[in-house]
Parts: C-alpha cells; sequence; structure tokens
C-alpha cells in the first residue's frame, strides 16, 4: 500500500472517459487500497482514478461514521430523486469550493474488486459523493456544475473533499 500523488487540475487525464475495468486481478486490488491511503492522506471522502493518474473505472467513497468503504468498479447510475444544493470540495481542486445541485438519492450498480455485482443506494452527502466521484470516471468535474462559487472565510463548517 503507498500514497500517490493526487493529481491536480489542469491535467487531461481529469478530463478523460475512462475505460471499463475487465481485470479483477491484484493490481486493481493494490489500486484500490493505494487510491484508500491517498484519500485518508489527503482527509478526503471519496477518489476516483483518474485522481491518482489512472484512466480506469475505479472509485471510492468513506464517509467514516463507521460505514463500510464503498469500492465502486464500473459504477452506473440507475435512479436518482430529489435535488440538493450544498458546498462541494475536491481534492484535485485544492481550495475551492462551490454550491452543486445534486440528487439527493441515488441508486447505482457496481461491481465489487472480485467483479461481483452489486447495487448501492443512498442519500445526502453520501449520494452527493458517489455521484461526484462517478463524474470524475466520465472526465466531468465539479467546477462545471458550480452554480456559486464559496470564499474559504464563507464557509460555516469544513467541507470534505472527493
Ligand atoms: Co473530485
Amino acid at each position: 500500500m503507498a500514497i500517490r500523488p493526487i493529481i491536480t487540475h489542469p491535467n487531461d487525464v481529469l478530463l478523460k472517459k475512462c475505460e471499463e475495468v475487465t481485470e479483477f486481478d491484484t493490481k486493481l486490488a493494490e489500486l484500490l487500497d493505494d487510491m484508500y491511503d491517498t484519500m485518508v492522506a489527503s482527509d478526503g471522502i471519496g477518489i476516483a482514478a483518474p485522481q491518482v493518474g489512472e484512466a480506469i473505472q475505479v472509485a471510492i467513497v468513506d464517509l467514516g461514521e463507521g460505514q463500510d468503504i464503498i469500492e465502486m468498479i464500473n459504477p452506473e447510475v440507475v435512479e436518482m430523486e430529489g435535488s440538493e444544493i450544498e458546498v462541494e470540495g475536491c481534492l484535485s481542486f485544492p481550495d475551492v469550493y462551490g454550491e452543486v445541485e445534486r440528487p439527493f438519492f441515488v441508486k447505482v450498480e457496481a461491481q465489487d474488486r472480485t467483479g461481483a455485482l452489486y447495487e448501492l443506494q443512498a442519500e445526502d452527502y453520501e449520494a452527493r459523493a458517489i455521484l461526484h466521484e462517478i463524474d470524475h470516471l466520465h472526465g466531468v468535474l465539479f467546477t462545471t456544475k458550480v452554480v456559486r462559487y464559496v470564499e474559504l472565510d464563507e464557509l460555516e463548517n469544513e467541507v470534505e473533499e472527493v
């Protein structure tokens, strides 16, 4: 396990449509473990493979709070509901925060690190983090969705980066 450097904007790898994962091997497991270490070391609650320079469909979300780590390989959104505007931050955009409108509820189909298909439901900030990461896998950055940028001294609470 290792901490990898985080790719920050601007960088072409952040704008790529990521490749589907077909090999569920030790290399993938290593990448997932490294992504987790990198996310924790950066105080993030989510990270996508292009943020460590790999343009493949792999992402992690971990809100802490004693919940399981969500590992998503080849994730697909199958249902969305509601809408909420919240401040977001991204590990690839240090000190940039902005309000983004996203669905309140999401249902996702993905594979785990063994290749097994599973379904996941989430709401509120967990749904937001999941959708932010899935956007990364399509080369979509949160700055393209910001409705209003927020200055650091305007933030009421610490914003978790994803
Ligand atoms: Co991000």
